[in-house]
């Protein structure tokens, strides 16, 4: 793998300078300052014991904070809150059993924190359909809150990916071991697709870009530099662009139940990778150790932050959460 990654990295162009990060305008929002989305490709990896406790220690710190189920068919957000399932649900919103999304919004008991559930009857991510996403993404866009937090599912079905890049801050989150690693990985690299093909600076080259997003296609397009090699030839003006683009595609990064220094570092080597490998800017946001008192947690039904507000597991995320507003406070889409 070192070897294609050093004769991509003489291929790519020179991503060190983001200054382009600002530049995506994003629809104006009532009041939210930004979204923040955790994914991550596999399923069990702690999206959302992430998301969950992000959104406890964003709103401990008086930040109003709604975070949202976006694990469509298997949500469960509620129990990692320490909640039952609340009666409106997104169910309810996508088939209109509720005036508006404010219905299905919930107060967790933790001050300035309210849920928004997932659908219950099995409607799957990959079955909503391009008008509910946005009509979604409006409503949730229009929420009165200052952060939304999305609980991702797992997998890399467009909406799925296009819930993450509607984000400001988007969190991969991965456990040390391969499996978790390689979907990743897919998952990375089909939201950097995603994200140049939703791009509208660079409509005369998306001809190129849908036939890269075919993993097998035929023009031997397999990796963003060959992409990046095909329209510097064919249009040099689009790779300047492209190059702006890719610059924008900034996803965080968090290993979790790490055990071991190797499994700490894995979030180094990923980075890099992603650096040499997509021309990426990830920044590692940090780990979370493997502890047990998590599912102690969850078998009686209180959120971890809560339950257990001196572990390491909850110092590491009260620093990240601090991180996200250090770094990227003024980070639009
Ligand atoms: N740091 C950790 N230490 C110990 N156990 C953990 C840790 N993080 C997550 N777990 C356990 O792993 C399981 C999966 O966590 P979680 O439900 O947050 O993952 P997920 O990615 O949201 O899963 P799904 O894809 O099914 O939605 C849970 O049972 C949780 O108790
Ligand atoms: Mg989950």
């Amino acid at each position: 793998m070192d070897g294609t990654v050093n004769s991509l990295e003489a291929v790519l162009p020179d991503y060190s300078n983001n200054s382009a990060f600002d530049e995506v305008a994003r629809p104006p929002a009532r009041r939210i300052k930004q979204i923040w989305a955790v994914g991550g490709g596999k399923g069990g990896v702690g999206k959302s014991l992430i998301a969950s406790s992000l959104a406890i220690s964003a709103s401990r710190l008086g930040n109003s904070v709604v975070v949202v189920d976006l694990d469509l068919g298997g949500a469960n957000l509620h129990t990692a809150l320490g909640l039952d399932l609340p009666k409106n649900t997104l169910s309810d919103f996508f088939s209109d059993r509720v005036p508006s999304l404010e219905a299905c919004r919930v107060q967790t008991g933790i001050q300035h924190l309210d849920i928004i559930s997932g659908a219950q009857d099995a409607i799957g991510v990959a079955n909503v359909s391009d008008v509910d996403k946005t009509r979604l993404l409006t409503a949730l866009n229009s929420l009165d809150t200052d952060y939304l937090i999305f609980d991702l599912g797992a997998g890399t079905t467009f909406n799925t990916i296009d819930f993450f890049l509607s984000s400001n801050v988007g969190i991969i989150t991965l456990l040390p071991e391969p499996t978790s690693i390689e979907n990743a990985y897919r998952f990375i690299k089909s939201a950097y697709f995603r994200h140049l093909r939703n791009d509208p600076k660079l409509l005369e080259v998306q001809a190129l870009i849908d036939v890269a997003m075919d993993s097998r296609n035929e023009r031997n397009i397999r990796t963003p530099s060959d992409l990046f090699r095909e329209v510097s030839q064919s249009n040099p003006e689009a790779a300047v662009r492209l190059k702006r683009s890719i610059a924008c595609f900034n996803p965080k990064l968090i290993v979790n139940q790490a055990r071991t220094q190797s499994d700490i570092d894995v979030g180094y080597s990923v980075k890099t990778v992603c650096k040499k490998y997509f021309g990426i800017e990830m920044d590692y946001l940090g780990y979370l150790d493997y502890d047990s008192s998590v599912w102690q947690a969850i078998r009686r039904k209180r959120p971890m932050l809560l339950e257990f507000p001196n572990s390491r597991l909850v110092m590491n995320i009260d620093r990240m959460v601090q991180q996200i507003f250090k770094r990227y406070n003024n980070v639009k889409k």
